[in-house]
């Protein structure tokens, strides 16, 4: 039996831990000082309902368009911001109105949901965590602020940070999975792809950390649910992504639009003000998610409207978001004395910093020539292709049925995927147009021989339940010599508003699945889709699975690159594929339980009807070749709390082709003041090896990896034993231990 750790806590001052990222934002330099001056001279001139314009954001039409109003309030210093307004010329001319025909000259924020690309679209957020590169995903965003910035757009509602545990609630598609670690490593990447290292460059745009937060957590996978968790389980789950994402220098945070223990997100002073503002000294402004504020009287919170505009500003909200609440009812509140003229000061002031800080004093326009030439770039198509290349995962290929060989004679090409255009977009598809897709259908045409034949026959739609094509498309399976079924989900089945309550796939498509492997023919699934699915009747019968997830505007090329071997599969689950839905949440980094499940005991925690374990782990993917992890080491067995461990590693290539490794390190405090997670991801690093090559890889552990939130909300590590497991996804994994002793 282990001993019972001392309860000796060792602190670690987060500060410490905050100084190992370097911070991006500019220091409190004489620029700063400077533009805190001529904000006080600013706001010295601005009248009450000029203030409160600045706190308004309005919504443009549908197709990018401004609304006639936005310029008539504009003249009279009474809008801040818009969202959804775009396009170069268009930008221009509302900023022309704030420059020219407003007292104060205090321009325009355009803002706009740039999520995975804006012309270019890069694989949804998902996807491209599965590549578990964040370098990837930092040149992938840098292509879409170039694009955005040139068609007038100065700020994106992204990166989303949203850690989600389950796969029913459609917004998974737009985070990086489960994982906080990795959740943490995407978010700096995808501030710094925005924003660069000062976000008044013309090709950089303004972020935006969402949503702020626990918005993953909504219950039963609900959209806009509320929420139910612990102070420990916001600090070491929910909030590490934001935290890299302030770390890093993120100009705004959307608070979220749910329920958090009983006060929304969009009202409260824990998260908006104790947490963001004073713990982690954000300097940014808070924008409000979409009416979020007036619907604080929807959650019970307040009686009115009046009373919404009080408890999200005095929470510490700066903004708001298409609700105009702040608006109507400030004046009166500050008669009342229930809001103060300092609240609002302060509200004005972070939002005229970020706009100073984005250049838009200096540089209110857009250069309108620039926009043709920023769009679907070569190099940034080519780099979608290549996003896409990294992100798809290899679920199975049992006797290496792939990579197919080009020269096959005849390819049947079946399902509804196959060559849908709008799909692969995903959700939030920016200005993206599917005339620039290319489909699975036709990345496969490009790729094989000239002798192939390809063949095409959709079988079904995705949602309806007519199987009238299948006769079709078993036929040309039949006379082919190897089918590839797409199949998932509509691109309208994911993101916001569409959380489903089976995560199967939707209309005929598993009865399509299964006609087609019964034909005879060597079968093989390519998975487009937003979320985990459960698909565990494919795995247990067609040999190869890809979970291409939807992969962008380049996506049919990057399958077909895979398909054919042309690239080696190296993406990795960034999520817990379940069984059924019914184990949902089901996540890799859970606590242990009295009871853990044990096959031979009933009365120990597991399911009767479903294996508690899931389809497809946290971490896991295939390649084409294979790999060896040994040689696990230690720079030393015992360490103190502020001692860096280092982790050493051997991987190899034991196969032909070259491919890539993503190597994990997990660890496990197995005995502490409060119960541990069995693992928890605390290292990666993706390798690329030559057949028979052998890396030595290390990883760095410190107290920041080790410690967590004890019973008093301090940040400790405790002394005692810990686990080290290195691996190729969450279950396989080999193991070693060190010891935490005190100083
Ligand atoms: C979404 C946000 C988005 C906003 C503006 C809301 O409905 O929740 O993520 O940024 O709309 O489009």
């Amino acid at each position: 039996m282990k001993l019972i750790k001392s309860i000796r806590f060792v602190p670690i001052v987060l500060a410490v831990c905050c100084a190992l990222f370097v911070p991006i934002l500019p220091s409190h330099s004489q620029k700063d000082r400077d533009v805190e001056k001529q904000i006080d001279a600013l706001i010295a001139k601005m009248t009450l309902a000029e203030k409160l314009g600045q706190l308004q954001q309005l919504d443009g039409e549908g197709n990018g368009n401004f609304r006639p109003e936005h310029l008539e309030l504009i003249r009279k210093g009474l809008l801040g911001s818009t969202l959804n307004v775009r396009g170069a010329q268009r930008t221009n001319q509302v900023q022309h109105v704030a420059m020219h025909e407003s007292r104060l000259k205090i321009p325009i924020l355009f803002g706009f949901d740039v999520i995975h690309g804006y012309r270019t679209i890069f694989p949804i957020p998902l996807g491209e965590a599965s590549s578990w590169d964040p370098a990837m995903a930092e040149r992938s965003t840098a292509v879409a602020a170039q694009e955005a910035s040139s068609a007038g757009v100065r700020w994106t509602f992204a990166p989303m940070l949203d850690i989600a545990r389950d796969p029913r609630w459609g917004r998974i598609t737009e985070g990086a999975g489960e994982d906080p670690y990795l959740g943490a490593a995407f978010a700096r990447a995808r501030v710094r792809g925005f924003q660069g290292n000062d976000y008044s460059a013309t090709d950089k745009i303004l972020a935006c950390a969402k949503h702020w937060v626990a918005y993953g957590a909504a219950e039963g996978g609900r959209d806009y649910n509320t929420t139910d968790l612990s102070e420990n389980t916001l600090r070491e789950i929910y909030f590490p992504p934001f935290k890299a994402a302030v770390d890093a220098g993120v100009g705004t945070v959307m608070s979220a639009f749910n329920d958090i223990n009983g006060v929304p997100a969009s009202a409260n002073p824990f998260t908006l003000t104790k947490v963001l503002r004073n713990e982690w000294k954000f300097d940014g402004f808070v924008v409000s998610d979409y009416t979020a504020v007036k619907e604080l009287i929807n959650h019970g919170l307040v009686a009115d409207e009046e009373e919404a505009a009080s408890a999200a500003l005095n929470a510490g909200v700066d903004m708001e978001m298409v609700s105009r609440s702040f608006n109507t009812f400030g004046p009166q509140l500050l008669k009342r004395g229930k809001l103060s003229p300092a609240t609002i000061d302060e509200a004005v002031r972070r939002i005229l910093r970020i706009k100073f800080r984005l250049g838009l004093f200096d540089r209110p326009y857009t250069d309108e020539a620039r926009e043709p030439n920023s769009l679907l770039r070569s190099e940034s198509v080519r780099l979608a292709r290549e996003s896409a290349d990294r992100s798809m995962v290899l679920l199975k290929n049992e006797r290496d049925i792939l990579p197919l060989d080009k020269q096959v004679r005849s390819i049947a090409v079946i399902g509804p995927l196959a060559d849908d255009r709008r799909a692969p977009l995903g959700w939030w598809a920016g200005d993206g147009r599917e005339e620039n897709t290319v489909t699975p259908l036709a990345g496969i045409k490009a790729k094989v021989s000239a002798q192939t034949k390809v063949g095409y026959a959709k079988g079904c739609d995705i949602k309806d339940e007519s199987t009238s094509g299948f006769p079709e498309a078993i036929a040309l399976a039949k006379e082919s010599d190897v089918a590839l079924v797409f199949v998932g989900e509509a691109a309208d089945m994911v993101g916001e508003a569409a959380s489903r309550s089976s995560l199967d796939l939707p209309g005929r498509q598993m009865d399509l699945v299964k006609a087609i492997y019964e034909s005879g023919k060597p079968t093989i699934v390519v998975l487009v889709n937003g979320r985990p699915p459960t698909i565990g009747w494919i795995v247990d019968k067609v040999p190869a699975i890809l979970e291409s997830w939807m992969g962008g505007s380049q996506s049919g090329n990057a399958i077909a690159d895979i398909l054919f071997g042309d690239v080696n599969p190296g993406g990795k689950l960034p999520v817990t594929f379940p069984r059924t839905v019914g184990q949902v949440p089901i996540y890799y980094n859970h606590m242990n339980t009295g009871r853990p499940p044990a096959a031979n005991n009933r009365y120990s925690s597991k399911y009767l009807d479903v294996p508690w374990t899931p389809l497809f782990p946290f971490g896991y993917g295939l390649s084409y070749t294979r790999f060896r992890i040994t040689n696990l080491t230690l720079s030393a067995q015992r360490i103190k709390a502020d001692d860096k461990l280092t982790v050493g590693i051997d991987v190899e290539n034991l196969g032909k082709r070259s491919g890539d490794e993503v190597v994990q390190l997990y660890i496990c405090d197995p005995v502490a003041t409060m119960t541990r997670p069995v693992k928890e991801l605390k290292g990666f690093q993706r390798v690329t090896l030559q057949p028979g090559e052998k890396k030595h890889l290390e990883f760095a552990l410190t107290g920041e990896h080790l410690g967590f939130w004890n019973r008093e909300m301090r940040f400790v590590v405790e002394p005692g034993e810990f686990k080290v497991m290195v691996g190729s996804n969450s279950e396989e994994t080999i193991e070693t231990k060190f010891e935490v002793v005190e100083k």
